[in-house]
């Protein structure tokens, strides 16, 4: 049974979907949150070094413009990037009216101001946070906010199986009116409706072994909008955090780059650095570089990992700095004021994904994309640190701005069918579902992961080729669960990245293959646009 239609159904309760939420909610506007676990599930409540904006008198808009496209490796749109980057400082204004408290310091004249930290890629301080731990802080406080609004409903552990688009004669293009949704805790499958349906549901990090990701970023949104007809690019852009702690039960717990920011020092197993020979930068290179340094180390001399050291700074800048990764590392009997901590690299951000304009549109109407699920064209071939929560915000406030223009004039969303679960039974072999994540895992860090080859694309293609014909059938005998949904999700996600890939014949940004080294300076850079109907489903 479809239940009352709202105006606007988000698809994620993150820095970009909870930040979208509350500016159409303050309009009258009456919006559903969904999130497939917890409210705080998505990596926003995990982000730790902080948000990008220019508050420092010696920065300027123009520096972090120029960092930024620097970063992005020839890839960004300068517009888009231009948008973003003078935003910012309305960006922390926002959050801090929403009760965000970041870091401040007191300077000579006594005066309080926000404490800028430094990361790679940043020719300046620029980025506001609240210790190491900013997206908690973030999270937490949008959260709150979202729960005592009345214009908003808030559904957690509900997972969008499918979205629901329609044409009509009045409207001959596919416009989404709603999505099947599985409720977790009641193991059934309902469609909700809507005239404006919004995906912000992060990242796909997932579909490698190691991420530092939480277990929600598979790709869901960039699935879901591939299976209902919206272009997706530049998917090769899979970023790989240069830091994330080593240690077999620490699971993915990230170093923040801050810690690289506020000198922190990479080095082998003997205390030698190595960075230099690589960038001038040397730890503050961008992220492509020392994660592919690591990389190059660990391969090089058959060692488990490399070491971040801060320990030479005084242990009570250490310990009001970083607080939190401070108290994690001591729980793993690594005391980081006075020993380095063994850090490997790891996928953390998905610089592609659905193809957006400078509104949040996708190729759908009344589907729109925010945040990390969007490919807007800020990061282009690589994403320079902090731009992240920044893009959320930017482009929920662009989204916002488009929905309460065209909101008025978009007809109520016509009865969608029940989910029809006639011809499927429970599953008697979830067996297969754990064996092709952990497959398919496994495969895509191997082969299509920091440094790749044509060989090894076309062999992960062949796995994943396999994979979809068993999860097809799959899908179609049995009654959906999250872990079936997420895993149909994300061998369409690794299909994506390879074929972005194996369209790409050079190496650039992220994107690193031992057949084309070099970047084609030739030609103009391209985008790698992947067209639904150009591919059989
Ligand atoms: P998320 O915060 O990931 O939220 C996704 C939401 O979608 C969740 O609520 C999830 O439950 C929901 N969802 C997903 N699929 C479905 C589905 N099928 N059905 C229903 N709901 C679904 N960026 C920065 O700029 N600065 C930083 O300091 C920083 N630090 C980071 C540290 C870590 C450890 C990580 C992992 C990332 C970090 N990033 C940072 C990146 C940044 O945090 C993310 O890119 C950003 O938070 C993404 O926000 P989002 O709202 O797009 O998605
Ligand atoms: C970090 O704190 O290192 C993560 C920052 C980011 O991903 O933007």
């Amino acid at each position: 049974m479809t239940g009352k239609p709202f105006d606007v159904l988000i698809i994620g309760s993150g820095g970009a979907g909870l930040s979208l939420a509350l500016k159409l909610a303050d309009h009258s506007v009456n919006v559903a949150v969904l999130s497939k676990f917890a409210l705080t599930a998505g990596s926003t409540y995990y982000a730790q070094g902080g948000i990008s904006a220019v508050f420092d008198a010696e920065d300027s808009i123009e520096s972090h413009i120029e960092d930024t496209l620097n970063a992005g490796a020839g890839l960004c749109e300068p517009e888009i990037v231009k948008l973003a980057v003078t935003y910012g400082k309305n960006s922390i204004n926002w959050l801090r009216e929403q009760g965000v408290v970041f870091t401040e310091e007191t300077v000579i004249t006594g005066e309080t101001k926000l404490h800028l930290t430094r990361e790679g890629g940043h020719s300046h301080r620029r980025v506001v946070h609240a210790a190491d731990a900013t997206g908690k802080a973030v999270s937490l406080s949008l959260i709150e906010r979202a729960m005592e609004h009345s214009n908003i409903t808030l559904f957690e552990h509900h997972n969008v199986v499918e979205l629901i688009t329609t044409k009509t004669s009045a409207n001959p293009n596919k416009a989404a009116i709603g999505a099947y949704v599985l409720d977790s805790k009641k193991q059934q499958v309902n469609a909700m409706s809507a005239r404006v349906v919004v995906l912000a549901t992060g990242g796909a990090s997932k579909v490698y072994l190691y991420s530092t990701n939480p277990q929600s970023a598979t790709g869901d949104g960039i699935a879901l909008a591939w299976r209902a007809g919206c272009r997706v690019s530049n998917m090769e852009f899979m970023q790989f955090h240069p830091t994330c702690l080593y240690h077999p039960h620490a699971g993915s717990f990230l170093i923040s780059e801050a810690v690289r920011g506020e000198g922190g020092k990479l080095v082998l197993p003997d205390g030698s650095p190595f960075m230099q020979h690589f960038d001038p930068r040397g730890e503050l290179a961008p992220r492509d570089i020392v994660a592919r340094a690591i990389d190059h180390e660990i391969k090089k001399r058959g060692i488990d990992c490399v070491y971040l050291d801060i320990s030479h700074k005084p242990a009570d800048f250490i310990r009001e700095h970083f607080p939190n990764i401070y108290e994690q590392c001591l729980k793993f009997d690594i005391d980081i004021t006075k020993q380095p901590i063994p850090v490997v690299p790891a996928a953390h951000y998905t610089c592609g994904g659905v193809m957006t304009d400078s509104y949040a549109r996708t190729d759908i109407d009344n589907l729109y994309a925010i945040g990390e699920v969007a490919s807007t064209g800020l990061h282009g071939a690589n994403r320079m640190a902090s731009n992240s929560l920044l893009e959320c915000l930017v482009f929920a406030d662009r989204a916002s701005e488009a929905i309460l223009k065209t909101l008025a004039d978009i007809p109520a969303p016509p009865a969608i069918r029940d989910w029809d679960e006639s011809k499927v039974s429970n599953s008697d072999e979830e067996v297969v579902v754990s064996h092709n994540w952990s497959e398919l895992r496994h495969f895509m860090w191997d082969y299509v992961g920091i440094v790749r080859t044509n060989k090894r694309l076309h062999r992960a293609m062949s796995r994943v080729e396999l994979l979809k014909r068993e999860i097809a059938e799959y899908y179609g005998n049995f009654r959906v669960t999250s872990d079936l949904l997420e895993l149909r999700n994300l061998v369409i996600v690794a299909e994506l990245i390879i074929r972005c890939a194996q369209l790409r014949k050079e190496s650039r940004g992220l994107h690193y293959t031992l057949d084309y080294p070099d970047t084609d300076n030739s030609k103009p850079p391209q985008n790698s646009i992947l067209i639904p109907e150009q591919f059989n489903h």
